[in-house]
């Protein structure tokens, strides 16, 4: 069959899209880079907020029409899947596959089976009963099975750390839907890294929901997340590594200081603040007051003082104050982050935050708000990213920049007088560069010297390395 996988959502979910290419290929599939001619469309989706499901609806809508007209195999794989299981097969009968994110290694037998006509689920057991070694297995076969060749990027790759979330943030959908903490045994994981660095890659992202929570026992022997750290950081050829997303109360000294002596570990950290406020901080369960969020910043400043910062914001959380707003944009004039996410409230069904808090904040008050946030982000980014003006950074040059790839679809010629183009890369601190070269350097590191800055990245003019 044909098949074209639409990504929506995080990291992880870009992850196990690429490790599903992979997956269906290997099983005699083709996927197909438009969904205009494709057999089948699988939708792999997100459900941490309603914007991300209303824009899958819509599709479904769209797709239950050429259904009429042709046959076409409809799937919903991943976290919306297992958030509304069968109920949205009922109420979108042009529903032919559902696969739940602990499933997606079944996904070549679901395809086989909604081929023949039949409506194929595979969900994930009740979080109440944990995932046996069975279902372990098959779940690391997904990421095993992974071909080091098919990464979208030629130097870079995400690895999986740890599958699920036991913190339970009041709002938050993902330990409802991902299921229990489950952090993958490390020999697992330095196989994946060392065969992605024996095909070249040279930059790994290691990804978990709390990935900084990862801990692993087996035989007596506990390996933390800075242990695992030590133990890749030796592996020949990995120049780059780094983690995403961390939890404020799981980022100890033994990480920050993990950060500041393995030379290849990167120095960025993206452990969200979510409020500034201790009052919203408490009503969301996040497990710490804005007091202690200072304090790891301030250890981080000292410890690792390279370090960049990145943080996630929700505004408008039930019960939020014009003081609690105020304490949101004071952490945000604080804390110098590179950038920061920041999303308006947006209640999820079944989420004890839902359960127990009206959605008080009014939209527009909550849209106001979310402004108010930005611009102070505009702010603080823009001090931020001016402090590299005039230095030197270590850049990994990853593609051609936004302006030129538009420029590709208009078809219009790199400058005639130079056969340069604007390339983007990223620094070690995973700030944007942006810089003229030829595009020969694309998946190559340069020095670029920075000569001005933005609210959201660098200008460089690139050196010898
Ligand atoms: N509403 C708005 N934002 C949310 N996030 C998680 N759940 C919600 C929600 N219900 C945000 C958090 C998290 C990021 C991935 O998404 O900021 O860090
Ligand atoms: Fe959601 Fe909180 Fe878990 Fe992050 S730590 S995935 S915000 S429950």
């Amino acid at each position: 069959m044909k098949i074209y996988i639409e990504t929506l959502g995080c990291q992880m979910n870009r992850l196990d899209s690429e490790l599903l290419v992979g997956l269906v290929t290997a099983a005699g599939h083709e996927i197909v880079s438009h969904r205009r001619g494709a057999d089948a469309v699988l939708y792999n989706t997100c459900s941490v907020r309603r914007h991300a499901e209303d824009k899958v609806y819509s599709r479904l809508g769209v797709d239950a029409k050429r259904k009429a007209v042709r046959p076409l195999l409809v799937g919903v794989l991943g976290c919306m899947a297992q958030r509304e299981g069968k109920d949205l097969a009922r109420r979108y009968p042009a529903v032919d596959l559902l696969c739940g994110p602990g499933q997606l290694h079944e996904l070549p037998a679901l395809l086989e089976k909604a081929r023949t006509g039949r409506r194929a689920v595979a969900l994930d057991p009740d979080r109440k009963t944990p995932p046996d070694a069975r279902d372990l297995e098959a779940m690391e076969s997904l990421d095993l099975s992974r071909d080091p060749a098919r990464t979208p990027s030629r130097s870079g790759a995400f690895v999986r750390v740890m599958r699920g979330c036991d913190r339970f943030c009041t709002y938050c959908i993902v330990p409802f839907v991902r299921g229990p903490e489950h952090s993958r045994p490390p020999e697992h994981i330095e196989r994946e890294v060392k065969k992605l660095l024996d095909a070249g890659r040279s930059e790994i992202t290691l990804l978990g929901q709390t990935v900084n929570r990862y801990r692993h026992e087996t035989g007596g022997k506990t390996t933390r997340f800075a242990d695992l750290l030590a133990r890749l950081s030796l592996l020949p050829g990995l120049r780059r590594l780094r983690f995403v997303t961390s939890h404020p109360v799981d980022f100890g000294r033994d990480l920050l200081e993990a950060m500041r002596d393995l030379p290849n570990v990167c120095p960025y950290i993206h452990a969200p603040a979510q409020s500034g406020s201790d009052a919203v901080l408490k009503r969301m369960n996040r497990g710490y007051t804005r007091g202690q969020y200072d304090d790891l910043l301030a250890s981080a400043r000292e410890i690792v003082p390279d370090a960049t910062l990145v943080g996630d914001f929700i505004t408008g959380f039930p019960g939020e104050t014009d003081a609690d707003h105020a304490a949101s944009v004071d952490l945000i004039g604080q804390a110098g982050y590179k950038n920061a996410f920041i999303f308006k409230y947006s209640p999820r069904p079944g989420t004890p935050a839902e359960k127990r808090f009206e959605d008080d904040v009014p939209e527009a008050l909550k849209r106001r708000r979310n402004m108010e946030l930005l611009a102070a982000q505009k702010t603080a980014g823009r001090a931020h990213h001016q402090q590299y003006v005039g230095r030197v950074l270590e850049v990994l040059i990853t593609g051609k920049s936004a302006r030129e790839q538009k420029k590709d679809r208009r078809k219009e010629s790199p400058d005639p007088q130079t056969g340069l183009v604007q390339l983007q890369g990223r620094s070690r601190g995973d700030h944007i560069v942006l810089m003229e070269g030829p595009d020969s350097l694309i998946d190559t590191y340069a020095q670029a010297r920075i000569t001005a800055a933005s609210d959201l990245s660098l200008f460089g003019e690139i050196g010898r390395e």
